[in-house]
């Protein structure tokens, strides 16, 4: 049995993530904030919930130490929008440094403390949960300032770790769900979940090492940096 581990699992693409991977024959570990929200609803020997915030490595710590499988798939998908903020006058420095910190530097931190666990003779795939939006070349419309930031440090921090982890066996795939409806998307989004999942999962099981770090939409097509 394959072991998968998910962050931000609670809601959400995570959630939807933590349900197809069950129905596939996974082990999941998948890590909630402060509320269980539909992980509470899930009953599945193979499901093992715990308290993970990935801006804390105490937090961290605790949690992986709870794994007693080689990880297989990492799925960084925890990630929070920023304010929204209207103009660059109203950028707000914590929130910003807050919003960098869940969504570029949580990602880094669950692969360093999960590295061993995943590096050895199979290959494991770390998937980062991205967005287009952290695409300089596609930064049209700007705003959403930190969140874009956020993303693209995200790109690079993983294509900087790829060249390393190769050595280990580890892949890494930074994935786009595309605009979806969730609590972040809105109800405006156009994908559905389940349409954002289904193409990431057939990503996923796609992937191999000599991809690692393509990043790709839900759908397959490839975007630029
Ligand atoms: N929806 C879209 O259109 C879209 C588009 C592009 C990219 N994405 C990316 O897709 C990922 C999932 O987004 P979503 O739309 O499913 O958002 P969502 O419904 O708002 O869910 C976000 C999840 O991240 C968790 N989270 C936030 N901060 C965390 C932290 N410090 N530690 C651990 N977990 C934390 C939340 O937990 P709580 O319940 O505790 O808040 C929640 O479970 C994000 O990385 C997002 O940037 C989404």
């Amino acid at each position: 049995m394959k072991t998968a581990v998910i962050t931000g699992a609670s809601r959400g693409i995570g959630s939807e993530f933590v349900v197809r991977l069950l129905d596939n024959g996974w082990r999941v570990y998948a890590g909630f904030r402060k509320e269980m929200h539909r992980l509470d609803l899930i009953e599945d020997e193979n499901l093992i919930v715990g308290q993970l915030d990935v801006t804390d490595n105490d937090s961290i710590e605790v949690f992986a130490s709870n794994i007693n499988h080689p990880v297989d798939l990492l799925i960084n998908n925890a990630g929070v929008p920023d304010g929204r903020w209207r103009n660059i006058k109203e950028i707000d420095d914590q929130w910003a440094l807050d919003v960098i910190n869940i969504n570029s530097l949580g990602p880094v931190r669950l692969v360093r403390s999960l590295y061993d666990k995943m590096s050895g003779e199979n290959l494991s795939t770390v998937v980062m949960i991205s967005s287009l939006m952290g695409s300089i070349d596609d930064c049209h419309s700007g705003r959403s300032y930190a969140y874009r930031a956020s993303k693209t440090a995200l790109n690079m921090f993983t294509v900087a770790m790829k060249k390393e982890a190769l050595e280990d066996n580890i892949s890494f795939l930074i994935l786009h769900p595309g605009w979806v409806k969730t609590r972040m998307g809105g109800e405006n989004a156009p994908v559905e979940m389940d349409t954002s999942v289904d193409g990431m999962m057939e990503l996923i099981e796609q992937h191999n090492l000599e991809d690692s770090g393509r990043f790709v939409q839900y759908d397959g097509v490839d975007l630029p940096w």
